[in-house]
């Protein structure tokens, strides 16, 4: 048992961590990991983390052996493929730059190609679990319902408005920031899910109603998020779901999965 603890307790410490994108997840990161290298389209913002500065995808590629993408579905849709061919393993945190199913079969069957992992954290919602254990019987119907501060998505209303409802693959066209969690939840349930988005002026958290029916019943889940203590815009529980992963990233005992 000790020797295990050690060996796991040094892989993850040898593990070169790479990041995408010096935003707030990355600031989150760098406080409980050591980073290795960086690179963000825009340099300066990465000049408190402490790691190597890459000029280019390629040197980051070069002094990482994981690579966590925190910068933007355009992003994930440049870099992922070129990821994925080296070789190293990708966290990816936009998961909106995979709403092209297309450019998704690719990028997964180059993983499976390469003997890569893809990690798509669950983010700002639970419940991932629960889909993936129901669809092996079927699913019937997945909904989403996010509502957000309105000056955060842009609006200016008086009172709680519904301002989109469509499907997840148009809805992250709109907003592609802020319903990355609609995208995860239509590749875990495999159909476009249905969405609805509201801007309310009177909150400040970022909350989430799923419901989801099956042959096994039906699920509800609401999520009420609290800004991460850096940046209000982004939900405290998608910064932690990348460190739960890193740090879980050995284990040999996978629950709930
Ligand atoms: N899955 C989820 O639940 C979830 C939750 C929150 C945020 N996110 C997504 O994670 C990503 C990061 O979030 P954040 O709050 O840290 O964002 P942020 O805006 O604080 O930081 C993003 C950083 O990435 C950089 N960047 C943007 N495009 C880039 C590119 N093509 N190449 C290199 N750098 C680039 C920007 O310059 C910026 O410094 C965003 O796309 C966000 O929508 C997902």
């Amino acid at each position: 048992m000790a020797t295990y603890l050690i060996e796991h307790m040094f892989k993850v410490m040898l593990m070169r961590i790479g990041v995408i994108g010096c935003g707030n997840i990355a600031h989150e990161l760098s406080k409980k990991f050591k980073i290795s290298a960086v690179y963000d389209i825009c340099p300066e913002r990465c000049n408190d983390i402490d790691a190597f500065l890459c000029e280019d995808i390629g040197s980051l590629i070069t002094h990482s052996d994981i690579i966590i993408e925190a910068a933007s579905p355009q992003a994930v849709k440049d870099y992922a493929l070129r990821i994925i061919d080296s070789g190293r393993d990708l966290v990816i945190m936009s998961i909106g730059g995979l709403v092209e199913q297309d450019f998704r079969e690719r990028l997964f069957t180059l993983a499976k190609e390469k003997g890569t992992y893809i990690y798509l954290p669950s983010g700002a919602i639970g419940g991932i679990d629960l889909i993936k254990t129901a669809k092996i019987a079927g699913l019937h119907c997945v909904t989403l319902r996010s509502t957000k501060n309105a000056k955060t998505l842009g609006y200016n209303v008086k009172e709680k408005t519904l301002i989109f409802k469509g499907k997840a693959s148009q809805a992250i066209e709109k907003f592609p920031k802020s319903v990355n969690v609609s995208v995860l939840l239509s590749i875990v349930s495999g159909m476009d899910i249905d969405v609805e988005v509201y801007a309310d002026p009177d909150i400040k958290e970022n909350m989430h109603d799923i419901v989801v029916e099956g042959e096994f019943g039906k699920a509800e889940f609401k999520i009420i998020n609290r800004a991460s203590p850096a940046n209000p815009r982004t939900s405290y529980l998608a910064v932690l779901s990348p460190l739960y992963l890193l740090e879980n990233l050995e284990d040999v005992v996978k629950i709930g999965v």
